[in-house]
């Protein structure tokens, strides 16, 4: 191979002040790792020199440790887009130390291409596989990889050897045209491919290779509890009752699930379920129990962004590539959570709800609607297009001191007009074909915890009840007000709105 060796600290040195970096990656899945840990020295060691020093981020979607961790407590980020799971990078944002961009994670690729966010200066892109005329194998996530290697005005290749040179399988690589040569995205199955397994890139842009060998900073989750096993059983056995009434086709549809222990507890039940047959997934985070269920013969084919997996896991998937690579394909971001495919395909979505309104109102993303979370995700994009969209969570949180069922959502991620199905382990609340003033009766009966049951029929009482959408505007967010007086959202006393 031609291209210069360099180190990770000689890579970091090409970054300056002021760039957009472009990463490859999607969750802490294929992301750079060693060059960002080395660009967080550079960026302190300018900082003690009491010189500035910082970049905006551009990635698919969350990344690991030694990217956003590092890089936020060196205070070398600006700017940055898209979702982000960080402890750090959370505290920094709601600490209005950097400048977050929380966009829907399909939308990313083709903001950068519109020009919405600036030049992308430097691609940094994990590779288990680079050759001399300029094809650059992915590891463990599609992201947004093809669109920064084309945008960028040099790429540096993390050559992993982390990452077996079997994941050159894995990927469909894909980059539809801009709008006004826009064209459908030729996807009719869950397991069709229409691209390359490389990405092309013009090999005089490649500035560095830098070898490395760092596994994914992928965790594992915790273990599943009473509550979430609840929620996943519910969900099951909703669907199993929607398919043996018709709604959904006796073949079932393909299945996106959101990321940690409710998506895990979902696909564990329905994994076991007898009545679903073997289904298909379209989603953008494939998790270890994804692979388990392909295994199984329970999941016959996942199409992801991501194989977000511990290790051991990944390395199952590598070493038997025989057995996984005509199950399995990774898509870049724009691609798997394409919202023409999702509505195309007729994708079942299950995600997870910080809060919902007694409406069907969503807010996946501020806590007391002011600090950030982690961010929309691909939520939205699954959401507004499904077939059938569902949201979860549990109904209380916090020992019980907060519902996730309030009167009004105190930041709005995902409207009434897109949220179906809402389960919490009480039960189902079926949103589909109801008025506001149903929804409400459906959500506060089935989904809400015993402790705030009558707080919410209380709420109701409050308002002329006859408004399409009846609210009493200034109790609205007085769950949330008690919650900040008292610390427990079940002293609400509704009498001084009276
Ligand atoms: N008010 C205050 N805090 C709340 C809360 C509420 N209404 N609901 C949850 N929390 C807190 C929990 O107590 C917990 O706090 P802790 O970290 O101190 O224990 C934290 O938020 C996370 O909640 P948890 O129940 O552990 O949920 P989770 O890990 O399953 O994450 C989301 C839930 C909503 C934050 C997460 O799914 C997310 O970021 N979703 C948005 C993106 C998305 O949907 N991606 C998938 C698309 S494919």
């Amino acid at each position: 191979m031609s291209f210069n060796r360099i180190s990770a600290a000689e890579a970091a040195s090409l970054i300056k002040h002021g760039y957009n970096i472009g990463l490859s990656g999607f969750t802490p899945a294929g992301t750079a790792k060693a060059v960002t840990a080395e660009l967080a020295k550079i960026a302190e060691a300018e900082h003690a020199k009491g010189n500035p020093f910082q970049v905006g981020i551009f990635t698919g979607a969350s990344t690991g440790e030694s990217c956003d961790g590092v890089l936020t407590r060196a205070k070398a980020i600006r700017y940055r887009a898209p979702y982000t799971t960080n402890k750090d990078f959370r505290m920094a944002v709601n600490n209005g130390e950097i400048a977050y961009n929380d966009i829907h994670l399909s939308q990313m690729a083709q903001e950068l291409r519109y020009g919405f966010m600036g030049q992308v200066d430097v691609a940094i892109i994990e590779a288990c596989e680079v050759t001399d005329d300029g094809k650059i194998y992915l590891t463990a996530a599609g992201g947004i990889a093809p669109t920064v290697c084309r945008l960028a005005k040099h790429i540096i290749v993390e050559l992993n050897a982390a990452h077996s040179k079997a994941a050159m399988g894995l990927h469909d690589v894909y980059e539809p045209l801009d709008p006004p040569y826009r064209r459908e995205i030729p996807i009719y199955q869950p397991s069709d491919r229409i691209g390359t397994p490389y990405i092309q890139v013009d090999p005089k842009k490649i500035v560095g290779v830098v070898e490395t060998n760092w596994p994914d900073e992928a965790r594992a989750f915790s273990a599943a509890d009473p509550v979430t096993d609840q929620i996943g059983r519910n969900v099951a056995d909703f669907l199993v009752s929607d398919m043996k009434r018709g709604i959904i086709p006796s073949t079932f549809l393909p299945l996106q699930s959101g990321v940690g222990n409710i998506a895990n507890a979902v696909l564990g039940a329905l994994g076991h379920s007898t009545a679903i047959p073997a289904f298909n997934i379209y989603t953008e985070v494939i998790q270890n129990a994804v692979i388990g269920l392909i295994r199984d013969g329970r999941v016959k084919f996942a199409s992801g962004c991501s194989l977000t997996v511990t290790n051991d896991c990944l390395n199952e998937v590598y070493n038997d590539m025989k057995f996984f690579g005509d199950k399995l394909v990774l898509r870049p971001s724009e691609i798997s959570n394409s919202p023409e495919i999702v509505r195309r395909l007729g994708i079942i979505s299950i995600n997870t709800a910080i809060e919902a309104d007694i409406y069907g109102n969503v807010n996946s993303t501020h806590i007391g609607g002011t600090k950030m979370m982690n961010g929309i995700g691909g939520s939205g994009d699954f959401t507004r297009n499904a077939y059938i969209s569902i949201f979860t969570c549990p109904s209380v949180t916090k020992e019980g001191r907060i519902s996730a069922i309030v009167p009004m959502v105190s930041h709005h991620d995902h409207s009434e007009h897109d949220v179906n199905i809402i389960v919490t382990e009480q039960g189902v609340a079926d949103l589909r074909g109801k008025s506001p003033k149903e929804r409400a009766q459906a959500i506060i009966e089935n989904c809400v915890h015993p402790d705030y049951k009558n707080i919410l029929w209380d709420y109701l009482k409050l308002t002329d009840g006859k408004a399409q959408t009846p609210h009493a505007i200034r109790a609205a967010l007085g769950m949330h007000a008690e919650l900040a007086k008292s610390g427990d959202m079940r002293n609400t006393d509704w009498a001084q709105y009276a």
